[in-house]
């Protein structure tokens, strides 16, 4: 039986599902390690509400579990000697250098824990990606671990994580599925045995799956491929509800209530963002090329096109509304985060909106609720498509949404958080230049009330 758990990696992946892990399972000891010392203290933070992910739910449970049997850590190579199962919870982004530049995932920093648990471990163990890696990764990690050479047997697992940020607390705590693919062996079969036998402290055994490593590897993949071309579909659609006069929201409701097809996802929006949908439909379609089908690659490809395109077009609709020119002009954004109730901001749409806009020299506002201004700068700065200082001066962050629609002639909607829809928006219009124009990217507000105040208000996918 597992009695201690090490996870490398204290992210938005890693904190979480660890946290939960240990408030589940009081008799199993947990230990989150990081090399990032600055996000480790912040997991110690003596003021639960100072944890560096924000996420609904999540204080209260690692509250409860922290000091008892959760513990945040810089000491990798202890937790690891320590451990009877690691999770592997780092990043792994799209590569930004050499052969698969721009699409493959860059492998450098699980090969680099693989590395550490080979040369630190001293007892057997059981190693589970819990990382999003392309199918037939786990090979690689067992190479490098079955060449240690002091006698240590490791077996490896695949257990995705499907969690979404903004509900990741819910979503761990009543999965629609957990996943756990494993070797054919006895000796495979028997380390997914511990693994199922954790989840089932709290997960219902009809709810864990498991299957061979290769498929859940791929499953991941698939999965968030799937869901962002509904996502990209529906934008598609949106493009042409303007022109044709029909309404996406329309069309999706009557689409949704046919059971084949479902109503989740199919809200139209400025586009998609957040760490996962492009970089894992990126690495499909880099694995794909990789085996030469060239037809599969490109049909996955287009839902990245698609969504490119959505973005782009949003920015573009706005200069031309606005005359054809958004030189001097200030425009107030509300939200900056890639969904809500999140603060990560993770190839949000808003970072690529703004950057348009700022490129046709407009000043740009932001109020988000949860996110930072060194966070605001620093997407836009990672793109370098201008200076610090250009975007500096041409970014201004304020602490409420008054006070960033305050002067601007027109608001723009990134990010759909609640509180946006309470706000007194008569109050927001007399503070504006007229004409006062709301750009409603996640199509949240009262389209017929903000017209009411004297709003020109445009939505996603209808006139
Ligand atoms: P993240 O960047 O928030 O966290 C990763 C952490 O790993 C960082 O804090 C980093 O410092 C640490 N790290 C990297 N190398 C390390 C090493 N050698 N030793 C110790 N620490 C190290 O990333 P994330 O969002 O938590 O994603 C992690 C993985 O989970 C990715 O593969 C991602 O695709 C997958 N995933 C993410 C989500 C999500 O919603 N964010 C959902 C499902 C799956
Ligand atoms: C996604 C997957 O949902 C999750 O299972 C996986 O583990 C990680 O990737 P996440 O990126 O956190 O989760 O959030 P998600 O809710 O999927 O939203 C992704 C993006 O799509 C957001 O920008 C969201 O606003 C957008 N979206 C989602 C839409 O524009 N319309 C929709 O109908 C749904």
């Amino acid at each position: 039986m597992i009695k201690n758990i090490c996870c490398i990696g204290a992210g938005y992946v890693g904190g979480p599902t660890m946290a939960v892990i240990a408030q589940k399972c009081p008799h199993i000891k947990v230990t989150v390690v990081d090399l990032n010392e600055k996000r480790i203290s912040a997991w110690n933070d003596k003021d639960v509400n100072n944890i560096p992910i924000y996420e609904p739910g999540l204080s209260n449970v690692v509250a409860e579990a922290r000091g008892r049997n959760l513990f945040f850590s810089t000491e990798v190579d202890k937790a690891i000697d320590e451990a009877d199962m690691i999770f592997i919870s780092v990043n792994t982004p799209t590569k930004t250098y050499g052969v698969g530049k721009g699409m493959a995932a860059d492998l450098k920093y699980i090969e680099l824990c693989a590395r550490q648990i080979a040369r630190v471990s001293k007892t057997d163990k059981i190693v589970v990606e819990k990382s999003t890696l392309p199918v037939r990764t786990a090979q690689a990690i067992k190479d490098i671990l079955e060449h240690t050479g002091n006698g240590v047997n490791f077996q490896i697992l695949s257990n995705p994580e499907f969690l979404a940020e903004g509900t990741a607390i819910e979503d761990l705590f009543a999965p629609d599925r957990v996943l756990i693919g494993g070797d054919v062996t006895l000796e495979g079969q028997k380390a997914i045995q511990a693994l199922v036998d954790i989840y089932a402290n709290w997960v219902p055994k009809d709810r864990i799956l498991t299957t061979n490593v290769w498929s859940s590897e791929l499953s991941k993949l698939t999965a968030n491929a799937f869901l962002a071309q509904r996502v990209s579909s529906i934008n598609a659609l949106s493009e042409l509800c303007e022109k044709t006069g029909a309404d996406v929201n329309e069309v999706a409701r009557a689409i949704g209530m046919d059971s084949r097809i479902g109503s989740k996802f199919l809200k139209s929006s400025v586009g998609f963002g957040g760490s996962c949908f492009q970089k894992d439909i990126l690495n499909l379609v880099y694995i794909a090329k990789s085996y030469g089908l060239n037809e599969v690659a490109d049909y996955w490809e287009q839902v990245i096109i698609m969504n490119d395109h959505q973005k782009r077009r949003f920015a573009k609709n706005i200069i031309k509304t606005l005359y054809n020119t958004v030189s001097g002009k200030k425009i107030a954004f509300l939200g900056w985060a890639f969904k809500k109730d999140t603060n990560d901001t993770r190839e949000s749409a808003a970072i690529y909106v703004a950057d348009d806009l700022l490129s046709e020299q407009a000043t740009i506002a932001v109020f988000d609720p949860k996110v930072e201004e060194d966070q605001i700068q620093f997407d836009l700065n990672y793109l370098e498509t201008r200076s610090e200082e250009a975007n500096n001066k041409g970014v201004q962050v304020a602490s409420s949404a008054y006070d960033a629609c305050k002067n601007a002639h027109a608001i723009a909607v990134l990010t759909e958080w609640d509180e946006f829809k309470t706000y007194d928006w008569q109050k927001i219009y007399d503070n504006m230049l007229k004409p006062a124009f709301v750009f409603d990217g996640r199509n949240i507000l009262d389209k017929q009330a903000l017209e009411k105040i004297g709003f020109v208000y445009q939505g996603i996918g209808s006139r």
